[in-house]
């Protein structure tokens, strides 16, 4: 297969890990004979320093006309710290989402057996949970009508059943290829938003037989989430309860660093890691690649290339369990792995593979 990739090293360890990515990237494709090539581009602090807009209309040329973007980090501390600033780099994350038109958010909460010890949860609550978060990603609050003075605010959760009716048929797509229960998160007992998803689920559940189909309340599933995080398979829900929701499920695995993402929709996906940019890490080889590399993964299973996808996961694993780790995860007395080491040794086990 030919793969046009674009590559959006963004801000903080976001170079670091975009790099090893894009070399376990050249070790699948030259093991399994793809052609690939890349196009780098700027995006987020990194873009606004030398453009001025934080995803530049060249960026998103780049993005349009490749098959995939490979997405690293995004995001600098001096624009967190001035309100005043008119322009920041997440606004730059956000336009990538709402001009690819990527309205589906796939997040998947999975734990490493070797990590369940950093989860605040108990071990047997944890051990096993294995669920896919799908978080509508272009429409809602973040990109409903805003109004702001010194006295009132207001953001807009606006959704149309088009809208609703897209982001249902992933997750029940998802559904049908995992465990078939689905569970819709809503906060339909007070919002009008939530009451037209939950008409609309209604509706199309009866096209999805096989998959069992649940309604939950958005602060009842945080509860659950951590009482019982085992019973969830496909979750789908809102932007903004999806942003919320996707942060506790990546943090009760204990393994945030290593969890990559997808965003599909209208135009190319895009696959990038869920952790930040971490700034305060920049350049010092400590960050971990795995959520980048998990997420290369990711971009080779959704073309369908599944062999290519489980071996980029066996060798992660394989890292793992032979304690080829950042320091963040490292056992105690361990030998020190970089990020570059940790990279190298995955492109290496790839190679033998
Ligand atoms: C995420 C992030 C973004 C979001 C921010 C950086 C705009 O938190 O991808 O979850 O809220 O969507
Ligand atoms: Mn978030």
């Amino acid at each position: 297969m030919k793969l046009k990739i674009a590559v959006l090293p963004g801000d903080g360890i976001g170079p670091e890990i975009s790099e090893q990515g894009v070399a376990v990237m050249n070790a699948v494709c030259e093991k399994f004979g793809h052609e690939v090539s890349y196009q780098y581009a700027l995006c987020g602090a990194d873009a606004i320093d030398k453009v001025g807009d934080p995803f530049p209309e060249e960026t998103f040329k780049v993005c349009m006309d490749a098959d995939a973007v490979l997405f690293s980090a995004v995001g600098d501390p001096k624009f967190d710290n001035d309100p005043t600033a008119k322009v920041r780099p997440e606004q730059g994350l956000l336009a990538m989402r709402k001009k690819l038109g990527l309205f589906a958010n796939i997040r998947p909460v999975e734990t490493f057996d070797c990590l369940i010890h950093k989860s605040p949860l108990k071990d047997e609550l944890v051990r096993g949970a294995d669920f896919i978060c799908i978080r509508e990603l272009t429409g809602g609050m973040y990109f409903g009508e805003k109004y702001q003075d010194d006295e009132k605010a207001y953001d807009t959760n606006a959704y149309t059943r088009p809208e609703i009716e897209r982001i249902l048929k992933v997750a029940y797509e998802y559904a049908m290829r995992r465990r078939k229960h689905l569970t819709v998160v809503d906060k339909a007992n007070v919002l009008a938003s939530s009451r037209l998803w939950r008409q609309v689920a209604k509706e199309m559940a009866p096209q999805y037989p096989e998959v069992e189909t649940d309604y939950m309340f958005v602060d009842n599933a945080a509860m659950r989430m951590i009482q019982d995080p085992k019973f969830f398979d496909v979750m789908v829900t809102e932007n903004t309860f999806g942003d919320i929701l996707t942060d506790e499920g990546s943090c009760i695995t204990g393994s945030m660093g290593l969890l990559p993402s997808a965003s599909t929709g209208e135009h190319t996906p895009v696959f990038e890691p869920i952790h930040g940019s971490w700034p305060q890490a920049k350049g010092l080889n400590i960050a971990n690649p795995l959520a980048q590399i998990l997420s290369v993964a990711m971009l080779f299973e959704y073309f369908n290339l599944k062999e290519e996808g489980a071996l980029i996961r066996k060798a992660v694993n394989a890292s793992l369990d032979a304690n080829v780790r950042t320091p963040e995860i490292q056992v105690e007395g361990g030998e020190r792995y970089g990020t570059t080491e940790v990279g190298q040794w995955i492109v290496d086990y790839i190679k033998k593979a």
